[in-house]
């Protein structure tokens, strides 16, 4: 069940290049626990991999990776109003989100599209137009990787913020998010708050709103602007909105008035990178086979055969020149390797 060298090229959506020494794939929770108990999990670094949609790998990987292929969706209970569902966590995001659709089960529209696998939605709190997987979260399963046990974790357990929970902090590298429960509502409220909806779903002549509406809305706005991966490698947003003090960015809109940025809570600012990223000219850059998206200066893209060494460096550049322009430091979304 354990391969070796193994290439990563169609397990990462940069569509790098690169192969891992130990590779293993789980379709269940005994086949995760058959791997973690291994010697060679055991002697080696681990990483768990879902859909690869949030890394970029700058050199082999010189360990074990484990692909979480968990399947399966279960309803769990349901009333006239809401269900409770529970969701393997090596299930593609969209296809879920697509069946919620087809099953009338309304919460996840907006998060369409958004690529990487249903274990991972809680590990960065996706999010998009609005709304956060923590809104929907119910509960989640993951398997701790030392002792091979099961733990529960609730919303608060959790500990969700902006593209952020516990396991990307202090339970980092400690589990594999085996299954997660939803619970979705049956009944017709809908988030079109964020701007570009209303105007899609205007321009699409939408008289009544339904999940199907808000998902196809949310699809066009995010095809515009957005890669897609399976045409040219990319990893989605690959810096986070920086949350600055009032103070910044009140110096910072003294210098440049057309500043986008967002409140985010009680004497903080959440400035938009994409526009920073833009303001300083990088929107467009090409260097050779990978550069910065011609649609949305977030986005860092590989057209076909770039290193991830040389995508990193140019995020190094992207980074030390925004902190230069604007005094601000921004993180990257995407997890390095
Ligand atoms: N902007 C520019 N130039 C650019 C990009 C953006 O001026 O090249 C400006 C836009 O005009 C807009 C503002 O920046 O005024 C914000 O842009 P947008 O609405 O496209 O959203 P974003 O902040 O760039 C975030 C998420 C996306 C998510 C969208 C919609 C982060 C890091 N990114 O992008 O998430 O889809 O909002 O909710 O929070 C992802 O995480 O991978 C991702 C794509």
């Amino acid at each position: 069940m354990i391969k070796k060298n193994v290439s990563l090229q169609t397990f990462n959506t940069f569509g790098v290049k690169v192969a891992a020494k130990l590779f293993a794939q789980a379709e269940n929770e005994d086949q995760v626990r058959n791997v973690i108990q291994s010697d060679e999990f055991r002697k080696h670094d681990n990483l768990i991999l879902g859909g690869g949609s949030n890394v970029l790998f700058t050199k082999d990987f010189d360990g074990i990776v484990l692909r979480n292929h968990i399947q399966g969706v279960e309803v769990i209970e349901e009333t006239p109003s809401s269900v409770v569902v529970r969701v393997g966590g090596g299930v593609v995001w969209h296809e879920f989100v697509l069946y919620c659709i087809e099953h009338g089960w309304n919460g996840v529209e907006n998060l369409s599209l958004i690529p990487g696998s249903v274990g991972a939605s809680p590990m960065q709190n996706i999010g998009a137009y609005g709304v956060e997987v923590e809104t929907v979260f119910h509960e989640l399963e993951a398997i701790h990787l030392q002792t091979g046990e099961i733990h529960y974790f609730n919303g608060s357990d959790c500990n969700f913020g902006y593209r952020d929970s516990i396991f990307k902090n202090k339970l980092k590298g400690e589990y594999l998010i085996s299954r997660v429960t939803f619970q979705l509502s049956k009944d017709n409220h809908f988030n079109i708050s964020y701007g570009a909806i209303e105007q899609e779903l205007e321009q699409m002549g939408v008289k009544s709103l339904s999940a199907r509406a808000v998902s196809n809305a949310v699809i066009a706005i995010r095809q515009s602007k957005l890669p897609d991966p399976k045409e040219i490698g990319n990893s989605g947003s690959f810096f986070k909105n920086p949350i600055v003090d009032q103070a910044i960015y009140n110096k910072i809109k003294g210098q440049f008035p057309e500043v986008v940025a967002y409140s985010a809570g009680e004497g903080k600012m959440k400035l938009a990178a994409g526009w920073l990223i833009d303001q300083a000219g990088w929107k467009g850059v090409t260097r050779g086979n990978y550069g910065v998206h011609k649609k949305q200066a977030l986005v860092l893209v590989n057209y076909g055969g770039a290193k991830g060494k040389e995508i990193y460096n140019l995020s190094e550049e992207i980074l030390n020149s925004i902190h230069e322009k604007f005094g601000v430091s921004l993180e990257r979304e995407v997890n390095i390797y």
